[in-house]
């Protein structure tokens, strides 16, 4: 089985373009989308006018106060005049919502060449707007006051998880995992032109509270959390290669979506429940066992998050993730490398931008374009992307052609 086998054609990423994420003063959300989309389309070797339709994944709810952006890609072309545009919305999943939309486009034949954007503009907003915006996504704290943040609720689902599997954590707490987990990151985001942390704190900095890695929300310190960021990344979905592309095309091998319920207490906060069933979809449409993948790019949002994919993606049984850090399956140099890219810990998390990122950096690495963050002999990579604590959650299998 293939998505092939299923739908009778190949969607293929034939170009992409991805801006430096940080905080970008000097741009606005209109210049980054206008900029990843400007290098996306050459780079796929095509003319604004093949564009058949737009999809722009942003999560925005108040962070801009711009409501309504999903026009803002036309702003690149007169030639994108009349092209069909819509703004997907599914939290921290926006960006891969609108690579699934683009997706479904082209295999229902509505379009040959879509344009899929991600896009986030944060820093403008102050600490409490960006907090507010980004507890809307939470059923329970949307519109309440709070000093935690979202980090207060990824530190429940730490507690929990704790609660629940920490004897079994083989004589290192939590914090100490969490800890390695944050330092993999930051190492590995040194080699990604992109990334908003070029520091490599070192496993010591990230397992310990100090005056410069407080507490946020206990047991989550601020090595444990993603920045707040600007930044964007586009992809052009075809149905076949252009001449003229800047790179070999990458080939969508399968893909996934699931939701859960929204209210906390319908769901376990030990297991990404709706993730796994997420990547169960894709991995069965692209006909793959997880042992098949040679690399992964995941929403490690905090660092609890990044533990718990590794059961819900079934590189372990529940409760035994540590494992894959502890046995170094998750590092650069193991058997499945996890946000070589630095993920969202160092590379940033523009939350609209960051699924269709995810989805530029693993077809670098298939492409052989990935600079010093290559991995050799990449032919085959996954890539997970969610909104809420485990809400909106999305797979896709991505090969070299
Ligand atoms: N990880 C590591 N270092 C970080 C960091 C992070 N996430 N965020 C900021 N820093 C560093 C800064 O570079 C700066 O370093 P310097 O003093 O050496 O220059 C220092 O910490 C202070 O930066 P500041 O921006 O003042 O930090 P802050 O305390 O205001 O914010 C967090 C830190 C973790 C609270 C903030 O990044 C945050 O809220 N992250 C979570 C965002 C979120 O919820 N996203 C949605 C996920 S679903």
């Amino acid at each position: 089985m293939s998505l092939k086998d299923q739908f009778g054609k190949d969607v293929l990423l034939t170009g992409w373009g991805h801006s430096k994420f940080g905080k970008l003063t000097d741009e606005t959300l209109e210049s980054l989308i206008v900029q990843v989309s400007a290098e996306a389309i050459r780079n796929s070797g095509l003319e604004p006018r093949d564009i058949d339709e737009i999809y722009l994944g942003q999560f925005n709810s108040g962070m801009q106060p711009l409501g309504f952006t999903s026009s803002l890609a036309l702003q690149l072309s007169e030639d994108l005049a009349n092209v069909p545009a819509t703004r997907t919305e599914n939290a921290c999943a926006s960006g891969s919502a609108a690579f699934q939309q683009g997706v479904k486009s082209v295999l229902a034949g509505t379009a040959r060449n879509v344009l899929v954007i991600g896009a986030e503009k944060m820093t403008d907003a102050g600490a409490d707007v960006v907090g507010a915006a980004l507890l809307g996504a939470s059923y329970e704290m949307a519109g309440k006051a709070s000093t935690t943040g979202f980090t207060g609720l990824f530190a429940e689902v730490a507690k929990h998880y704790e609660k629940r599997y920490g004897a079994g954590l083989a004589g290192a707490g939590l914090g100490d995992i969490l800890g390695s987990i944050a330092a993999k990151n930051h190492h590995n985001g040194m080699d990604n032109p992109y990334a908003q942390m070029h520091r490599d704190f070192g496993e010591e900095f990230c397992r310990t509270v100090s005056e410069k890695n407080p507490m946020v929300a206990e047991p989550l310190r601020r090595t444990d959390c993603s920045p707040v960021s600007d930044g964007a990344a586009a992809v052009v979905l075809s149905l076949g290669p252009a001449s003229g592309a800047a790179t070999e095309p990458v080939r969508l091998a399968g893909f996934g979506h699931a939701n859960d319920f929204f209210p906390a207490e319908r769901r376990d906060p030990t297991e990404f429940a709706a993730t796994r069933v997420s990547w169960e979809r894709a991995l069965g449409m692209a006909g793959v066992g997880i042992d098949r993948l040679d690399f992964a790019e995941v929403h490690d949002c905090f660092t609890i998050a990044e533990l718990i994919m590794y059961e819900a993606m079934g590189l372990t049984p529940r409760g035994e993730g540590s494992r894959a850090v502890r046995e170094g399956w998750v590092y650069k140099d193991g058997k499945l490398p996890i946000n070589v890219s630095g993920g969202l810990k160092a590379k940033g998390h523009p939350v609209g931008a960051t699924g269709v990122s995810q989805h530029v950096i693993a077809a670098m690495q298939l492409t052989g374009t990935a600079g010093a963050m290559q991995l050799p002999n990449a032919r085959r990579g996954a890539v997970q992307n969610m909104g809420g604590v485990g809400i909106a959650n999305y797979v896709s299998i991505l090969e070299a052609v």
